[in-house]
């Protein structure tokens, strides 16, 4: 599959070598780097892919696919795997989500949003903390959250661990993890432990 991950950073780096390392062809989409191996720019980049990984801030989320343009943009799969935030470090879109703002925009785009309940290393290695997080599943396009999924199992991720919680209007409930999330950072003092749900 082609694949092309928007951002350089810390989760589009892990994401990006993980899968090249199961078999894909990723590039990279990139504001400041494009011309350096594998980097392009950002609309070269999702020219030529089949999913576009939104590793970049949640903020930047709708700014970026504009600079884009829906005639690239088109009917692509767009696995979120973003946060938003203000700069005080809170939620940027109480009430809301990157994830629906970005399917109402652009509605022929196919968003599921996943992953962004977890820490960046997780994302790519699941196994490594016990017991396994759940990997969060939201998204109106059936065939889209089954492409999706298979790149979760090619990460590594277990079937039981996926979650698919429905359409794209229960993104809001995984976006809002976040400030659960800093909260447990702080009282832990480290970012490697899983958010789950457990029966
Ligand atoms: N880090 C985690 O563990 C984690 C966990 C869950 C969710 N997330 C979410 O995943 C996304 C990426 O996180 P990250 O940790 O990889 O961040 P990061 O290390 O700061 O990298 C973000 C990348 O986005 C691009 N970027 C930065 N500012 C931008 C802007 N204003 N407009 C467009 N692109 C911009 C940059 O790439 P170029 O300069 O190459 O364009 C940068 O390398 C964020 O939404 C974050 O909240 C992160």
């Amino acid at each position: 599959m082609n694949i092309a991950i928007l951002g350089t950073g810390k989760v589009g780096s892990a994401l990006g070598t993980r899968l090249a390392s199961t078999g894909h062809h990723v590039v990279h989409g990139s504001r400041t780097r494009a011309g350096e191996p594998g980097i392009l720019s950002r609309s070269e980049a999702v020219a030529s892919a089949d999913v576009v990984v939104t590793a970049i801030p949640g903020t930047a989320v709708l700014s970026t696919l504009d600079e884009i343009g829906e005639d690239v943009l088109g009917e692509r799969i767009v696995l979120d795997p973003s946060a938003a935030f203000t700069p005080q470090m809170t939620m940027a879109y109480p009430g809301d989500s990157v994830a629906q703002q970005v399917q109402a925009r652009f509605p022929r785009l196919r968003v599921v949003k996943t992953l962004n309940t977890m820490n960046h290393t997780i994302m790519v290695d699941p196994l490594a903390s016990l017991p396994l997080a759940t990997a969060f599943v939201s998204g109106d396009d059936s065939a889209a959250k089954t492409v999706v999924t298979s790149l979760l199992a090619d990460l590594g991720w277990p079937e039981a661990a996926i979650l698919d919680l429905g359409g794209v209007d229960t993104a809001l409930a995984t976006e809002h993890v976040a400030p659960l999330f800093f909260a447990s950072v702080k009282a832990l003092a480290t970012a490697q432990f899983n958010i789950a749900i457990s029966r």
